[in-house]
């Protein structure tokens, strides 16, 4: 498996990064997660904007992220998925810092790493749906930064599994979030509702995508606070993400969400976002 780490594209097993890389000690990155649909990179724009935004807010200097499509190509070429449906993983962490502090130097260098796989997406699931979870939002209050510390969704994800549950799905003070990793939207009586944009809910990019889809096709959407005890009376739910595009949530908590079927608006946009790559 051929790698990107700070300007070179080499072998895997000649990859190395410090153990006192701040990415290791503290989880101090950032990252993106972009599909690979031959041959296309998809948003790539937007996921660069957003890495930006991250880069920004955490004080990590951004190298140069508008050059980065050659590499993702040559990536994409030397591990030989030209052809494959794939995803790319983009990682810039603080870097090496040693002695250990919590505090960052400013001197340091970011480490850059830039990993390529192949993907398919689960049409099982969006095409039958799936069974999620809910579970208070324990998360810090930053869920706009695309941060690596992970250890909240992580956990939810693992007891997703367990409970076989393919999502978990926060709710905070009382108003659902989103999911462990992915945005949520709902869908009563045609039109389709999804938590406002705010520091406890990542910009997803999938989101955006699905609301430009209304706009063009004509489905009422607002950008609204969901209460977690409405939850169950919808007539649709959606899980929205780079992975998992759009599956609709069939069962949530052991409920079955309406008849338990994925409904018309699910399929709508399904048909409209397969257009788009
Ligand atoms: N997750 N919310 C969270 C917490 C996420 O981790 C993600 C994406 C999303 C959806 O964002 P987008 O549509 O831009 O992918 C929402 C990525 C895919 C991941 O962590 O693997």
């Amino acid at each position: 498996m051929y790698l990107y780490l700070n300007g070179e594209i080499r072998d895997g097993k000649d990859v190395n990064i410090s153990p006192f890389d701040r990415g290791f000690q503290f989880s101090d990155g950032v990252y993106e997660v972009i599909r690979y649909y031959p041959s296309i990179f998809f948003e790539l724009q937007a996921h660069i904007n957003r890495l930006k935004y991250s880069l920004k807010e955490i004080g990590i200097p951004a190298p140069p992220l508008e050059e980065i499509a050659p590499i993702l190509s040559d990536l994409i070429s030397k591990n030989d998925l030209k052809d494959h449906p794939s995803i790319v993983y983009i990682q810039i962490s603080r870097g090496y810092q040693y002695p250990r502090r919590h505090a960052f130097v400013n001197s340091g260098s970011p480490t850059f790493f830039i990993s390529v796989e192949k993907f398919s997406a689960n049409r099982e699931a969006m095409m039958n749906g799936v069974c999620a979870g809910l579970e208070e939002d324990i998360r810090w209050h930053r869920c706009d930064i695309k941060s690596t510390s992970l250890i909240p969704n992580v956990l939810s994800s693992q007891r997703a599994g367990s409970k076989g549950y393919a999502e978990i799905i926060y709710h905070r003070n009382g108003f659902i979030t989103e999911g462990a990793h992915t945005n949520i939207c709902f869908v009563k009586n045609n039109s389709l509702i999804t938590p406002p944009l705010s520091n406890f809910i990542l910009a997803g990019i999938t989101r955006k995508i699905v609301l430009e889809i209304c706009a063009k096709t004509g489905i009422i959407y607002s950008e609204e606070n969901v209460p977690v005890g409405r939850v169950k009376d919808f007539d649709e739910i959606l899980l929205l993400g780079t992975t998992t595009e759009i599956t609709p949530v069939i069962e949530i908590d052991g409920v079955k969400v309406n008849s338990g079927i994925p409904g018309p608006v699910c399929r709508t946009l399904q048909s409209e976002y397969r257009k788009l790559y």
